[in-house]
C-alpha cells in the first residue's frame, strides 16, 4: 500500500503501461483501475474481483478528448451535463468505438464513461495516455470499499499495488444514466441526483433501482441485477417513517448477535453502529457500518431504511441490495415514496 503522491503515481503509471491493475482512490469509493483499451489488463480486473464477465466496467478519463475517442454519440444534451458534473460522480452511457474492446463492456456495443474528481487518479489517467476501466475494488458481491483498508481486506495478495487516498468523500458510487430520445434515464443512482439531472432535461429512474428484476427480465444496467454490497451477515432494511414501529420491529427481531444500524448513537442497550442523520452521511458511511459489522462478529444487521430524497435514493438503493431485497415494510403508511 502506498500514499497517494507523486512516487507512487510514476509506479502506478508504469504498472499500468504493463497491463497490470492498481487499486486508486475516487471521490466515490475506491476502483480497481487497468487500461480501459487493453484487453489482457481487463481480464486481470473480472479475475481479481471474481466479476461475471456480462457486468460491464466504467472507463474513467480525465478529459474531453479521450471521451471523443472511445465515444459515439455524445449529444448536446451530454455535454452540457459534462460541463456542471466532470470531474464528479456522473457515468454516462454513449455508443462504443471500436477501440474500446467488447470485453470492457461487458460485450455491450456501449459503453459507460466518467470523469473522476480525485486529482491524484486524474494525473495517473493524463499520465498513461488511455482510460482506466474501474469497477469498485472489492470482491464482487461484498460491500464497496470507502477507504485503502476496506481495499486491502479483499485484494491483498491479489494485485500488485493499493494507493491510499484517505476515505472517500462521497461513499456510494457514481450516478449512472443513459439517454432515451431527449430524456434521462437512472440506471444506478448516486452523488448526482435525479433533483439535479432534471434541470437539465425529464429524467426518469428505472424499474430496476428501487426493485427486484424479474426472473428473466433484462437488465439496462448489468450490475442492477445481482445480489450486491453484502456483508456476511443477514441484512434487514427495515422502512417505516415513524421511529416507535422501528423500536418495536428491533426489540423483538434481534438477538445477542444483532446490531442496529441507525440514525442515532445508542439503541435501548441493543448494540448500535450509527450510519449518520443526514443522507450525505449515510452514504458515507453505509459501506464502511456494513464491514464493521462483520468485523465485529454479528450475524444480523438490521437497518433503518434511510429517506430516499436527494442522495438518499442511492443509499435506499444499495441497501435493499445488501439486504437481498428482504425490506419489512411497517406503519401506516405502507411503502414509504
Ligand atoms: O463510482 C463509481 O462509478 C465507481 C468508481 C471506482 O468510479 N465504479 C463503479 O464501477 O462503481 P462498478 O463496476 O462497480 O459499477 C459499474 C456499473 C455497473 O452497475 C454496470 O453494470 C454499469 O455501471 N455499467 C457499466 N457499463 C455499462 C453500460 N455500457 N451499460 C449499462 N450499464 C453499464
Ligand atoms: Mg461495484
Amino acid at each position: 500500500m502506498l500514499r497517494a503522491d507523486g512516487l507512487s503515481l510514476e509506479k502506478a503509471a508504469d504498472l499500468l503501461k504493463k497491463s497490470e491493475i492498481v487499486a486508486v482512490p475516487t471521490e466515490t469509493v475506491y476502483g480497481l483501475a487497468a487500461n480501459s483499451l487493453d484487453t489482457e489488463a481487463v481480464a486481470r480486473i473480472f479475475a481479481a474481483k471474481g466479476r461475471p464477465q456480462d457486468n460491464p466496467l466504467i472507463s474513467h478519463i480525465c478529459d474531453m478528448e479521450m471521451l471523443e475517442a472511445i465515444a459515439d454519440g455524445i449529444s448536446p444534451l451530454a455535454r452540457r451535463l459534462a460541463e456542471r458534473f466532470w470531474p464528479g460522480s456522473l457515468t454516462m452511457i454513449f455508443g462504443r468505438k471500436p477501440i474500446m474492446p467488447v470485453q470492457t463492456c461487458g460485450g455491450l456495443d456501449t459503453v459507460a464513461v466518467r470523469m473522476p474528481a480525485n486529482t491524484w487518479t486524474l494525473s495517473l489517467i493524463e499520465k498513461c495516455g488511455f482510460p482506466l476501466a474501474a469497477p469498485s475494488a472489492n470482491t464482487s458481491g461484498l460491500p464497496s470499499p470507502t477507504t485503502a483498508q476496506h481495499v486491502m481486506a479483499d485484494m491483498n495478495g491479489k494485485i500488485p499495488m493499493i494507493i491510499d487516498g484517505g476515505e472517500c468523500s462521497c461513499g456510494v458510487e457514481s450516478t449512472v444514466i443513459c439517454f432515451i430520445g431527449d430524456k434521462i434515464r437512472i440506471l444506478r443512482p448516486g452523488a448526482v441526483t435525479a433533483e439535479m439531472l432534471g434541470e437539465f432535461a425529464e429524467t426518469e429512474i428505472d424499474q430496476a433501482v428501487l426493485c427486484k428484476l424479474e426472473s428473466g427480465a433484462r437488465a439496462i444496467s448489468p450490475g442492477m441485477k445481482y445480489k450486491h454490497y453484502s456483508p456476511r451477515a443477514e441484512v434487514v432494511a427495515v422502512d417505516t417513517d415513524s421511529d416507535d414501529d422501528f423500536d418495536k420491529y428491533v426489540m423483538s427481531n434481534s438477538d445477542g448477535k444483532t446490531v442496529v444500524l441507525g440514525f442515532g448513537e445508542d439503541f435501548h442497550g441493543l448494540s448500535a453502529l450509527p450510519y449518520g442523520a443526514s443522507s450525505e452521511e449515510q452514504a458515507e458511511h453505509l459501506f464502511d457500518s456494513l464491514r464493521r459489522a462483520d468485523e465485529m462478529g454479528f450475524t444480523k444487521v438490521i437497518v433503518r431504511a434511510p429517506s430516499k430524497a436527494g442522495i438518499g435514493l442511492a443509499v435506499y438503493n444499495r441497501l435493499i441490495r445488501a439486504a437481498a431485497f428482504n425490506v419489512v415494510y411497517l406503519g401506516t403508511s405502507g411503502e414509504r415514496k
